[in-house]
């Protein structure tokens, strides 16, 4: 069993669900807000790490689809949280040559969000040493439909339609699947993330409160991962 990382069998792409901000916040007796407030720590922990580590795409969950469906005014917290953490990291992310990049429904953010976002976007687009992908209005099921919806518009002969094609019109297009998922809080579900790109993902559960996730977090996900033998559905000979 390995104890430290492999440099020569890294994950290229891990995604993790950033679960358990509330949870965090209540045991404090405090709003849930103010999980959300301290999980923006656990962000930049893991960026860090994951950059310092050399994995080359990081895909964060940071707000689903379903999401919409929270309180107003925590709905407002998110998106408020998401600008002023995206402004105050640009540095960070322009330090450490990190390009940043999206998938969802993002059209559908505040128009403060959006700007920002196309700023930072705009900004990071040349750096080439890890891609920070956020997940914002996503979810794997809209993002399917929205596949067969373009598919449909484009009028692609079912004949020609493969899984190579089919990738092409998700969001994640340019991004290999992920080796790994890891979710935060004790929670043992998927919840519509990446659906079609996990087929073959190693799964990594952790009791650990996103507020609480630290770089030795990230560092044991990866091992516990080098340590599992992937087979793809074939034989270990
Ligand atoms: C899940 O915890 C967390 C979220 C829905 C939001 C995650 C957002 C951040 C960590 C901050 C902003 C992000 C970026 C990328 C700057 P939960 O509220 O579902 O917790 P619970 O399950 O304990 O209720």
């Amino acid at each position: 069993m390995r104890q430290t990382i492999d440099p020569h069998n890294l994950p290229q792409h891990i995604a993790i669900t950033m679960d358990g901000n509330g949870r965090w916040a209540k045991s404090r007796g405090k709003l849930r807000v103010f999980g959300h407030r301290n999980g923006v720590k656990a962000v930049r922990e893991t960026v860090e790490a994951a950059a310092e580590i050399g994995i080359k795409f990081l895909t964060l969950y940071a707000f689903s689809t379903e999401n919409w469906d929270r309180p107003e005014s925590e709905v407002n917290a998110l998106m408020t949280l998401l600008v002023s953490a995206i402004n105050n990291e640009t540095k960070t992310l322009m330090d450490n040559n990190i390009k940043l990049s999206t998938i969802g429904a993002t059209q559908n953010l505040p128009q403060k969000a959006k700007n920002q976002l196309i700023k930072a976007i705009e900004k990071t687009k040349n750096n080439n040493r890890m891609t920070l992908i956020l997940a914002l209005s996503y979810s794997g099921k809209w993002e399917i439909l929205n596949a067969v919806k373009e598919l449909i518009k484009k009028r692609v002969n079912p004949k020609n339609l493969n899984e190579q094609l089919f990738q092409q019109y998700l969001t994640t297009k340019n991004v290999p699947d992920p080796e790994l998922l890891i979710r935060t809080s004790g929670e043992h579900r998927i919840s519509n993330f990446l659906l079609w790109q996990i087929a073959y993902t190693e799964l990594y559960f952790t009791e650990t409160l996103w507020p609480d996730f630290r770089k030795d977090d990230f560092k044991k996900a990866i091992i516990d991962y080098q340590n599992r033998e992937r087979r793809f559905g074939k034989t270990a000979e």
